[in-house]
């Protein structure tokens, strides 16, 4: 596990899409394409937006989600929509390269068919995501892996729906199967709000069912905080 604190939540973002860059550049170079995984929520957005203005071989990279809200790509909710107006309204990327996840389907056929759509894209080979971009909740969630939620031991599907829940409906995620098979996982966390939780998930007792963000194997996570979410780690 890597922990670097940036002086702002600028500073973090800029990182955040210098990082993605390097990376995609390294793995369209050797493995002749690029797959990125997005988080969605509100922090990575400035992350994107910088991410656009990087020189980028876009016909190589394939851009993923870690999760989508139950609504359709043009609601104000959709992580798909906010991708696409911070950053796939700038670039060219081919629309073949972009895999979201059907929020305007019943969530168990969105999650079917997103499994189904990674699978055809691996073939044979190992559902290996180049980089996993994450965001962290204030309950310690990431992606859509909530606390206590058996979503979140899920093991054999590579992406399921989150358990019913008034307030924020059932979602589509990624299972930490296929969050931990990938090369990299990169955590951008900012704000004090997050600053108790990133202690307790970087530094707190292991339970990842409480913690679903302690499920991703830290071997491979990179933690880009701002000082403010940084601030309760000893
Ligand atoms: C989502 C995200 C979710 C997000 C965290 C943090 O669909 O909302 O995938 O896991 O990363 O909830 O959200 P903020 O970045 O808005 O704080």
């Amino acid at each position: 596990m890597t922990v670097r604190v940036l002086s702002d939540a600028t500073a973090a973002a800029r990182e955040a899409a210098v990082h993605m860059a390097e990376s995609a550049r390294r793995a369209a170079s050797e493995n002749g394409r690029c797959t990125l995984v997005l988080a969605g929520g509100s922090t990575p957005r400035d992350a994107y937006q910088l991410l656009a203005g990087e020189a980028l071989p876009w016909e190589r990279i394939h851009l993923f989600w870690t999760d989508e809200r139950s609504v359709p790509p043009g609601h104000p909710e959709s992580n798909f929509r906010m991708v696409r107006r911070a950053l796939l309204g700038r670039i060219p990327i081919p629309a073949t390269n972009v895999h979201r996840i059907r929020g305007e389907l019943p969530p168990e056929v969105a999650a079917e068919a997103y499994g189904t759509e990674i699978a055809d894209f691996f073939g044979d080979a190992e559902t290996r995501f180049d980089v996993v971009l994450l965001g962290l909740g204030t309950d310690g969630h990431t992606a859509s892996l909530f606390p206590f939620d058996p979503l979140v031991q899920e093991r054999t599907v590579a992406a399921g729906v989150s358990a019913p829940n008034l307030e924020r409906g059932r979602r589509v995620s990624l299972t930490l199967r296929v969050i931990n098979a990938a090369s990299q996982v990169v955590f951008l966390v900012f704000g004090a709000s997050k600053a108790a939780v990133v202690q307790k998930v970087v530094q707190g007792a292991r339970d990842p069912l409480r913690l679903p963000a302690q499920g991703v194997a830290q071997a491979k996570v990179t933690w880009l905080l701002d000082r403010d979410a940084a601030g309760a780690l000893r």
